[in-house]
């Protein structure tokens, strides 16, 4: 039997591509908040002895995490045989340690809670700084897919003589790979952060690249501090062309998204693992193929 499709929270517009796909059946979930603002959940779809593939959007997860749980453990209780989460955009990653006494981690307390429901999870790009990889967290099988490609295409469609910025050490990791996919130059920045709102970055000489459209890119664009405080510099320095700034993850707290463009940025992309008017690079293609991939 096919797997069963669900979806909570998802854009219509990321499951478009599943909807026509032979390879799932499709199945419905009613969430929805009693009066009371405690959630009710109903399975529409028969989930007994079914292998169900859950695509979830959990940015801003406080109010979802809980509606998502009592899903899957009705979904367990109701009979399901195996259940899959893909989760575009994994939450609660950037807590990764103590860095104050007194802290909770909660990256970890997390991903316990979320793996103690399923079986097995895809995300795409999770905040990976000090751990090294999903496995440090989570104990069931994790596939992580990277934006690199999708955003080297976009860039190499768009950008004429791109110079790729990463912001800090830990943005090497895509910066690279995309440099290298479009044989442009790279460079990386040294950010410490020192609140939410405040960043220090130390700048190498860019004086040979004058001529380059400088293309910043980063995992997750929250308060948009990293960006703007590069911006800044950028134009400080009197590089001939704005930068474009470029996120795979469009948190955008506040007005991020605003205030990024009003700093200067040419123009402000990124993938639709969270929907926001900026979303210019489709992620929904490399789900859709890695599930393709899994003998269910
Ligand atoms: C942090 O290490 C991440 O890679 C991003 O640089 C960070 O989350 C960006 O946050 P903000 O937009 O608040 O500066």
């Amino acid at each position: 039997m096919k797997p069963l499709l669900l979806s909570l929270y998802t854009p219509s517009s990321f499951l478009d591509g599943f909807k026509d796909s032979s390879q799932f059946d499709l199945g419905n979930l009613t969430v929805r908040e009693f009066p009371d603002q405690e959630s009710y959940i109903k399975y529409d779809s028969d989930v007994k002895k079914r292998n169900l593939v859950f695509i979830v959007a959990l940015d801003k997860p406080n109010t979802k995490f809980l509606p998502l749980i009592f899903a899957l453990k009705t979904a367990r209780e109701l009979g399901a045989s195996n259940i899959g989460l893909v989760v575009p955009y994994l939450p609660y990653m950037r807590q990764d340690k103590q860095f104050l006494s007194g802290e909770a981690v909660t990256s970890k307390y997390f991903s316990k809670m979320l793996a103690d429901s399923i079986d097995w999870l895809i995300t795409i790009d999770p905040h990976l700084h000090r751990y090294h990889s999903l496995n440090e967290i989570y104990q069931i099988p994790t596939t992580v897919l990277h934006a690199n490609d999708l955003i080297a295409n976009w860039i190499q469609h768009h950008v004429s003589s791109p110079l790729i910025i990463g912001p800090d050490s830990e943005s090497e990791q895509w910066v690279a790979t995309i440099a290298k996919t479009i044989n442009t130059p790279y460079k990386i920045l040294e950010k410490t952060r020192k609140s939410d709102n405040i960043v220090q970055i130390k700048f190498p000489n860019l004086n040979d690249y004058q001529d380059f459209t400088p293309v910043l890119v980063d995992d997750i664009i929250s308060t948009g501090t990293t960006m703007i405080e590069v911006i800044k510099h950028l134009k400080n320095i009197k590089m001939k062309a704005a930068p474009i700034c470029i996120g795979v993850h469009a948190i955008f707290a506040h007005h991020a998204y605003e205030n990024i463009l009003a700093a200067g940025a040419k123009s402000v992309i990124t993938c639709n693992t969270i929907e926001h008017v900026s979303n210019a690079i489709d992620m929904s293609i490399l789900i859709k193929n890695c599930l393709t991939n899994i003998k269910f």
